[in-house]
């Protein structure tokens, strides 16, 4: 196998490793289900990645409901309670297929890993699913100023693992964490939709679409087409 360009391999977690994205939308959609606006899985892509404070700023722009200092501050307990109920059921079937293979395949072959997530969950949720052995480095949401689309979160995993941007490659599902890294000044793969994650330099719809194998080779030819 030819040397890669890149060290490491970093990687948001809600939505990239596991299901977790989906239970931050069915938590927000119990809130909004009683404020009797409509919320839709459309709606919650520009939720993804962010903070749980921006992410509720961004609920009430799109449903134009309004709520005061006191009200959002119960609000976003109330998300949070919705969302670890969660949690607590969480195991290891909740990893995304083909992410432990893909997992082993850049182990095995000398890559280094991290976790960069705007969450301040992401901790309980890398032990629920068994995934926190992988990882070199785990940056959360309790660690970081600002969250994504500002790269702190990356920047600080890049800086943990001892290494520069551009010798990094981040996994990404969200708008928002696309954003971050390129920021940043990483190479970006996208997890998903084409059209929401555009701007990344790859993109794959999941992690069981591609062998680990195939997406080596496809990250090996990045390099070339990364501006930093
Ligand atoms: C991110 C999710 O990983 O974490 C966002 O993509 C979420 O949807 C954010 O708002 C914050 O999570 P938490 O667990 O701290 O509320
Ligand atoms: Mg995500």
């Amino acid at each position: 196998m030819n040397k890669p360009f890149f060290q490491a391999c970093i990687f948001d977690l809600d939505g990239v490793l596991v299901n977790t994205a989906h239970y931050h939308f069915l938590s927000w959609q119990q809130i909004t289900n009683r404020w009797k606006v409509t919320f839709t899985e459309q709606d919650n892509e520009s939720l993804k990645g962010l903070s749980r404070e921006d992410s509720l700023s961004r609920l009430l722009h799109i449903t134009g409901k309004q709520l005061t200092p006191a009200e959002r501050e119960q609000t976003l307990i109330e998300k949070n309670e919705l969302f670890r109920q969660y949690l607590t059921q969480m195991t290891p079937d909740d990893v995304l297929p083909g992410v432990t293979a893909c997992l082993r395949f850049l182990k095995e072959n000398h890559i280094r890993l991290a976790v960069a997530s705007s969450s301040k969950n992401a901790r309980m949720v890398l032990q629920k699913t068994e995934l926190t052995p992988w990882f070199d480095v785990i940056v959360d949401g309790t660690e970081i100023e600002k969250a994504k689309p500002d790269p702190e979160v990356f920047l600080k995993a890049a800086a943990r693992l001892n290494i520069q941007p551009h010798q990094a490659i981040v996994f990404e599902d969200a708008k928002a964490g696309v954003e971050a890294a390129l920021a940043g000044g990483f190479c970006c793969v996208g997890v998903g939709q084409a059209d929401i994650l555009q701007q990344a330099h790859l993109i794959i719809p999941d992690f069981a679409s591609i062998s680990p194998s195939d997406l080596w080779i496809s990250l090996s030819g990045l390099s070339a087409d990364v501006k930093y």
